[in-house]
């Protein structure tokens, strides 16, 4: 079998990628922009490159047979000719896209990932999407303050379907190693639905300490996120993405457990796998 090719290697959903593959004894290669400064498992070689620079993909993707392939938040314009190098030598991709819950206007933040899934449909090769609902670990965003025992944030009764990201990861990998999934988009989430203020109760638990939610103005958040982010358009959009699962709770599939044949991932059990974190 010839060499898997991994991006976003060192992030929260590749490095397990990486990792599930090398235990399956798989030939991984990790696409990273700094070799000295990533940290992969034993036998996995590190591969330099850069995904806004496509020109150097091509000796990271030279023999390679398959691509799980993401993209960082960047615009979708320069996704162009990565998906053409990708195309160019290897047979499969696999693309981490996102579950849009509404077919979305243009200032939908996950907008681009739907441009990159055209990009990926256009070529020759056999193309897997994985679209996830929210990552569990966007909850690592609350440390500081289930810290402080209070996390003030809009929208606590939005529910959402959070998915672990080993589970995104282990959808991705079975997808790489196994027949029939060409041509599928899985639309990929949590087993159960939480809210976010059940979110930082659940948290709390598994870290020991009482933490309780408290609503904060949309507005006042929108002020944070400009602060942080800059675009109003992405912040509105986010801050729309939000709200909107008040009224119509997130979608949940039982897409993971079909593909793995075991149920997915609890937030409890996310939770409890990330507690340090929150210390
Ligand atoms: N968070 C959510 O709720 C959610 C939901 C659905 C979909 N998604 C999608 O999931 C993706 C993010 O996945 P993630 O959370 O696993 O990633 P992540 O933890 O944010 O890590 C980003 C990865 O991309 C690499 N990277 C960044 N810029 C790069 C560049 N110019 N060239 C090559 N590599 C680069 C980083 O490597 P370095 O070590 O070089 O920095 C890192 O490995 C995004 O496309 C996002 O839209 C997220």
């Amino acid at each position: 079998m010839n060499d898997i090719l991994v991006t976003g290697a060192t992030g929260n959903v590749g490095r397990h990628v990486v990792s599930q593959l090398a235990e399956a004894g798989i030939p991984v290669r990790a696409l990273v922009r700094d070799p000295s400064r990533a940290t992969l498992p034993d036998g996995v070689q590190a591969v330099r490159g850069d995904l806004t620079a496509p020109e150097t993909l091509e000796p990271a993707l030279r023999g390679v047979d398959a691509v799980f392939l993401i993209w960082p938040g960047f615009a979708a314009e320069t996704a162009e000719p990565v998906v053409e190098a990708v195309a160019k030598h290897a047979r499969r991709v696999v693309y981490l896209s996102a579950h849009v819950p509404a077919a979305g206007d243009d200032d939908e933040p996950t907008i681009f990932h739907q441009q990159v899934e055209r990009l990926i449909r256009r070529t020759g090769m056999a193309w897997t999407f994985l679209r996830p609902s929210g990552f569990a670990v966007n909850t690592l965003g609350w440390a500081d303050q289930i810290r402080q025992g209070v996390v003030r944030w809009p929208f606590g009764a939005a529910s959402r379907s959070l998915i672990h990201e080993k589970d995104i990861a282990a959808v991705g990998t079975h997808v790489l190693t196994s027949a029939g999934h060409a041509g599928a988009a899985y639309v990929i989430t949590g087993p159960e639905r939480l809210t976010q203020a059940e979110q930082v109760r659940v948290i709390g638990e598994a870290v020991g300490r009482e933490v309780r939610w408290e609503d904060m103005p949309p507005q006042e958040a929108r002020e944070l996120l400009l602060a942080s982010w800059g675009d109003p358009g992405f912040v509105d959009g986010a801050l729309r993405g939000w709200e909107s699962f008040v009224t119509s709770p997130e979608t949940i599939t039982d897409t993971v457990e079909g593909l793995l044949g075991r149920p997915a991932l609890a937030f409890r059990q996310w939770a409890e796998d990330h507690a340090a974190d929150f210390r």
